[in-house]
């Protein structure tokens, strides 16, 4: 185990590129003291942290949920349980491999355990939050695996309604969310038509499960549209879904893709990240738009798909889900890809490469 320390935020950047290079610090900590924590706390010694879109945003105050700065970043991590509490002792013993929820724990929660990120060798969780790492997955696994696939389930299942022998197109697919939705989207039985501007990624989309890759920035400098290629692979008729976290133009290109009576999912905008003002200031001034006559002609439903802010409004949508994500990585039936790793010295790197889209799936730090 290196020396204990720790990444903060000092304060929120006016985007998370800026908030990178000026208001981030890799700093020394004091390890947390068992003899000052309670009975239901978890020690965490942090073997891996994901380094996540939601990360980025909140360093610029960009994203819904603001944590206080000075706070740590890091809201998905795993490693070993160093010290446990006489309630939490019940169930999780030192030397435990385990993986905090980074709804219940860090800086997207409320309260005492906001200020424990992941970017860090040292955390404490309330017990709620920790949880054994399912099946064989690695460190570098568990940490990308309720965000994203949570964030598929409820996107795809729960406001998707996708169904065995849909076909669903999914821009963006290899990013954190696009290929989790990839892979969930086998195991519900659909086609997955994926999209991408890397040749190089798209190989490793394909290899994850995707039926059918489609490189946009070849297809573009061909001449050819999104539209054409997808009624090509669907027999003129369109996609059943569209799974969109790209945003912008690619959104209008994939609605021209959907059937009639087809569901548009609107699951984030990373290629137009700057939709909110940065520096923590509310307001959307950039948010992006989508046409009414194709939505209206086409027949389609637009579905808003944030799935912490729709577990908040009604936490009964989440045993279900956790539970079903869980089972599915003990089965082995799905397995984050995890393309970039980084020791804690590199943190900025970490972030400018997830920022810089170099990444496939997750990007980790090793604290
Ligand atoms: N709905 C929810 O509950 C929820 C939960 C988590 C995240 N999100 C949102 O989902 C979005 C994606 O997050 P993520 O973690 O998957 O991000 P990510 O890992 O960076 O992946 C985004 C993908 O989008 C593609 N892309 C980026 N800029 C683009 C552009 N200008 N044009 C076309 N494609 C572009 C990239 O693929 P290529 O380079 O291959 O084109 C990239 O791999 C974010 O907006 C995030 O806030 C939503």
């Amino acid at each position: 185990m290196s020396a204990p320390r720790r990444v903060v935020v000092t304060e929120f950047g006016e985007t998370p590129d800026s908030a990178i290079e000026a208001c981030t610090r890799l700093e020394p900590m004091t390890p947390p003291d068992p003899a000052t924590l309670g009975p239901a706390d978890v020690l965490v010694e942090i073997r891996s942290a994901s380094v996540g879109w939601v990360d980025l945003l909140m360093t610029s105050g960009q994203y819904q949920h603001m944590p206080q700065p000075p706070y740590t970043p890091g809201l998905e991590y795993a490693g070993v349980v160093a010290w446990a509490g006489s309630e939490a002792a019940t169930r999780l013993r030192p030397g435990d491999r385990v993986l905090v929820d980074g709804f219940v724990a860090g800086p997207r929660s409320h309260g005492e355990y906001q200020r424990y990120g992941g970017f860090a060798t040292h955390a404490v969780a309330p017990a709620a939050a920790v949880l054994a790492i399912p099946g064989d997955l690695d460190f570098d696994q568990a940490c990308n695996l309720l965000g994203n696939y949570e964030t598929a389930y409820h996107c795809l299942i729960a406001r998707g309604r996708v169904q065995a022998g849909e076909i669903v197109l999914i821009p963006g697919a290899s990013g954190s969310t696009g290929l989790a939705a990839v892979q969930v989207c086998k195991r519900l039985g659909a086609t997955v038509i994926a999209t991408g501007r890397s040749a190089a990624k798209l190989a490793v989309v394909q290899a994850q499960g995707a039926d059918h890759v489609i490189d946009t920035a070849a297809l573009a400098a061909s001449g050819g549209t999104l539209r054409d290629a997808v009624k090509t692979l669907t027999g003129g008729r369109g996609v059943d879904v569209v799974h969109d976290g790209v945003g912008g133009d690619v959104s209008l290109e994939c609605l021209r893709c959907l059937r009639f009576g087809g569901r548009f999912l609107i699951v984030g905008w990373a290629g137009t990240p700057l939709v909110a003002r940065g520096k923590g200031q509310r307001g959307a001034p950039n948010a992006n738009q989508l046409p009414t006559n194709l939505i209206m002609m086409k027949g389609v439903d637009v579905l808003g798909c944030p799935t912490v802010i729709s577990t908040v409004n009604d936490p009964s949508i989440r045993p279900a889900r956790q539970a079903q994500v869980l089972a599915w990585a003990a089965a082995g039936d799905i397995r984050p890809y995890v393309s970039h790793r980084f020791g804690l010295d590199d943190y900025r790197e970490a972030m400018r490469a997830k920022w810089r889209g170099d990444v496939v799936g997750g990007c980790v730090l090793h604290p």
